[in-house]
């Protein structure tokens, strides 16, 4: 890979070792993927910080780098940690979980990290413009990013992200390259979407079964719809998809493989990741939720209790709206990063086929995946 004079001290020490192991990070990556040069970013999404997911060994490793009094260069923002700060100590988490994982949040401060703790970067001020090359982690957020808003990220983990925030650029190859972003297969969509986990299990469906860039046609989902639908598809290895005369890059290929997806499909979709009928309390926003999706929850009034998760800038207007109703709104965390599973919770309702997925296989809850309306109904 080819470096610039600047890049070259880097790699070299001359700017600390801290910048030092990000740029050997970022060659490193380069190298592998034949890319040959560095371009720059317009933000970084970084992952990797709920102290359930990471543990021990990772707040290591980040107080190790830290250490070197490293600051970000690129405009960065965080994933969801594994609590909700403001309600920690009614929500019942150990002493243990509420001090680590301030300490990985300490931790991101001091790298000047701005604390956005969602899964929706882009509704939270870190929204790229069309075609922006960007360094983000987070599954859902950079399938969100490649297909919804046009701008370009590889998928990267929390460190290669973190290396790219400290340095401000990341290797040139994938998905910041054109025709690496071009439908690979065709997915003619005749089952019916009558409601937005329909999206979910679409998305769950194919991305169980298949690789590439997908083209959907039959479809025409919303933005909320196509936040379900790519986090779904991110559960497998599918990191961007099209949608006919929906999405900004859609275009029309010749010679893919074309499949369908029939009604058949969608509710062994949902079929492969029920396991309970009354699940202990419903959980919204996997992605975290947006204003529309939270209004929609609270306006219906529900009869079993419903947390929302959204982001810290949407909770205050929520909460007012939420008074006196069976929803708790909450935001910096989701049902999947915290462990609802210490805090005596044993199954949840989902209207996310990612979180339904996680749900069981990372927390080991059974998992009642349907549509919002039968959920609380
Ligand atoms: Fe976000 Fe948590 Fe789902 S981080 S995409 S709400 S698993």
């Amino acid at each position: 890979m080819e470096l610039t004079r600047d890049e070259e001290r880097i790699l070299d020490g001359r700017g600390g070792e801290g910048k030092r192991k990000a740029m050997e990070i970022l060659v490193a990556m380069g190298e592998i993927n034949e890319a040959q040069r560095l371009i720059p970013i317009s933000s970084v999404q970084v992952s990797g910080v709920s102290y359930k997911t990471i543990g021990d060994h990772g707040l290591e490793f980040l107080k190790d780098w830290a250490a070197h009094d490293i600051k970000v260069k690129a405009f960065t923002t965080l994933n969801p940690g594994g609590l909700d700060i403001d309600i920690a100590g009614e929500m019942g988490y150990s002493k243990k979980f509420i001090k680590k994982q301030e300490q990985i949040i300490d931790i991101y401060k001091s790298m000047g990290i701005t604390l956005s703790c969602t899964c929706t970067p882009y509704l939270a001020g870190n929204l790229p413009e069309f075609g922006e090359s960007v360094a983000w982690a987070e599954s859902s957020s950079i399938i969100f990013a490649n297909s919804v808003i046009g701008a370009r990220t590889n998928v990267e983990s929390g460190v290669s992200a973190l290396a790219s925030a400290i340095i401000g650029k990341t290797p040139y190859y994938g998905f910041h390259i054109d025709e690496n972003r071009r439908p690979t297969f065709e997915v003619e969509v005749r089952a019916t979407m009558e409601d937005m986990s329909d999206y979910a299990a679409l998305g769950y469906g194919i991305g169980q079964e298949h690789d590439g860039i997908p083209l959907f046609r039959g479809i025409k989902p919303a933005k909320d719809g196509m936040k379900l639908m790519g986090a779904a598809l991110a559960t497998g290895s599918i990191s961007m998809f099209h949608v006919e005369g929906v999405t900004p890059e859609y275009i029309e290929v010749e010679k893919t493989e074309k499949i369908t997806f029939e009604q058949k499909e969608l509710k062994e979709a949902y079929d492969a990741l029920n396991t309970t009928e009354d699940p202990d309390i419903i959980c919204i926003g996997c992605p975290h939720c947006s204003i529309d999706e939270a209004m929609n929850v609270i306006k219906a009034d529900p009869k079993r209790e419903v947390w929302i998760f959204t982001t810290r800038q949407n909770k205050p207007v929520l909460e007012e709206h939420a008074r006196g109703k069976n929803v708790k709104i909450i935001c910096d965390t989701c049902m999947v990063v915290s462990p609802l599973e210490d805090l005596g919770i044993k199954s949840v309702g989902v209207n996310s086929a990612k979180a339904a997925f996680y749900c069981r296989n990372l927390s080991g809850l059974d998992v009642r995946f349907d549509s919002l309306k039968k959920l609380i109904s």
